[in-house]
C-alpha cells in the first residue's frame, strides 16, 4: 500500500503555498540554509558552481546567487509547477541559472556542462527509496568537482526511536504554533500547508508502521546516511547541523 501521492509536487497550489510559508513553518528552515552558506564562505571556494537537487521554488539558489555574485547554479527538479515558480522568482538572475527537468533517478548528469563544486539538496531526497538515495549520493560524488562539497538538508531519523518520534511531533507542534503569528496575507497559504501537515501526520505518525515506498517520506537515520556518503567516497563527512527532524549531513570530494 502506498502512503503518499507522488503527484503532490505537481500542483501550482502546492508550489505557491510551500514557497510562501516554508520559512515560517518548517522548523529550522533558514537556520539550516544560512549555516550552509556560512560553511561555503568559510571554505573560500573560488567561484561557486552550485547544483541544487529538488530546488523547488529556488529559495536556496536565490540566497547563493545573492551572497556569491560570481556564482552560477544548476536548478534540478521534476515538477513543472515548482520550476515555473522558480523561473519567475529568479528572473533577474536568468543568465546565471540553468534549469534541468529530471527525476533524481533519471540521466540528469548528461545535462551538466560544467562540473559543480557544490551540490545541495533540501527536503527532497527523503522521498527516494534507500537504494535510490545511495545511488544518488554516488552520482553526486562522481559529478562533483575535486575539493567540492555535498550537503543534504533533510528529514532524517536519529539515534533513538523515541527521540525520532519526538522530532515528528515537534514538526507538527511548530507548525501549529505559528498560527498566532501568521500575517493576514499568509493565512490562505497557512491553511493550505496545514492540510498537508495533516496528511504528513497521517503518513508518518498515525501510520508509522506501514511499509514505505518511493515517494513516501522514507526517513533514514543520519548515521546510516553518513556511512553511505563514506561509501560513495566523501571525506570529512559529518552531521553539520541538526534541529529535531531536520539534519544537514555533508562531505567533501578530495
Ligand atoms: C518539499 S519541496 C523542497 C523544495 C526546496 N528544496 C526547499 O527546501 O524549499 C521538495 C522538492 O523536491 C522535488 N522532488 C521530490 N522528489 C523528486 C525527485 N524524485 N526528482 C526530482 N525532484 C524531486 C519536488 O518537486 C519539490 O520541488
Amino acid at each position: 500500500m502506498k502512503q503518499a501521492n507522488k503527484d503532490r509536487f505537481h500542483s501550482n497550489t502546492m508550489a505557491s503555498s510551500y514557497d510562501k510559508i516554508c520559512q515560517l513553518l518548517v522548523p529550522g528552515y533558514d537556520f539550516m540554509q544560512n549555516t550552509l552558506i556560512d560553511i561555503l564562505k568559510y571554505e573560500k571556494l573560488e567561484k561557486i558552481i552550485l547544483l541544487d537537487l529538488g530546488a523547488g521554488s529556488g529559495i536556496l539558489i536565490e540566497k547563493v546567487l545573492k551572497e556569491f555574485p560570481d556564482s552560477t547554479c544548476y536548478y534540478l527538479d521534476y515538477s513543472d509547477e515548482f520550476t515555473n515558480l522558480a523561473k519567475m522568482k529568479l528572473k533577474e538572475y536568468e543568465n546565471r541559472v540553468t534549469y534541468i527537468k529530471s527525476d533524481f533517478c533519471g540521466d540528469w548528469e548528461s545535462q551538466i556542462k560544467e562540473k559543480p563544486n557544490v551540490i545541495t539538496s533540501m527536503s527532497a531526497i527523503h522521498h527516494l527509496s534507500n537504494k535510490n538515495k545511495k545511488n544518488l549520493y554516488k552520482k553526486c560524488y562522481n559529478i562533483l568537482e575535486e575539493n567540492g562539497w555535498f550537503f543534504n538538508i533533510d528529514e532524517m531519523k536519529t539515534i533513538n526511536e523515541d527521540a525520532y518520534l519526538r522530532s515528528l511531533y515537534h514538526r507538527i507542534y511548530h507548525a501549529e504554533n505559528q498560527k498566532n503569528i501568521v500575517s493576514e496575507d499568509l493565512k490562505g497559504a497557512y491553511k493550505g500547508y496545514m492540510e498537508k501537515i495533516g496528511d504528513w501526520k497521517k503518513r508518518n505518525v498515525d501510520n508509522i508502521n506501514l511499509p514505505k515506498q518511493e515517494g513516501d517520506d522514507i526517513h533514514e537515520s543520519f548515521l546510516i546516511q553518513l556511512n553511505w556518503l563514506n561509501d560513495a567516497g566523501f571525506k570529512e563527512t559529518d552531521l553539520y547541523c541538526k534541529l529535531f527532524l531536520l539534519c544537514m549531513i555533508g562531505g567533501k570530494k578530495i
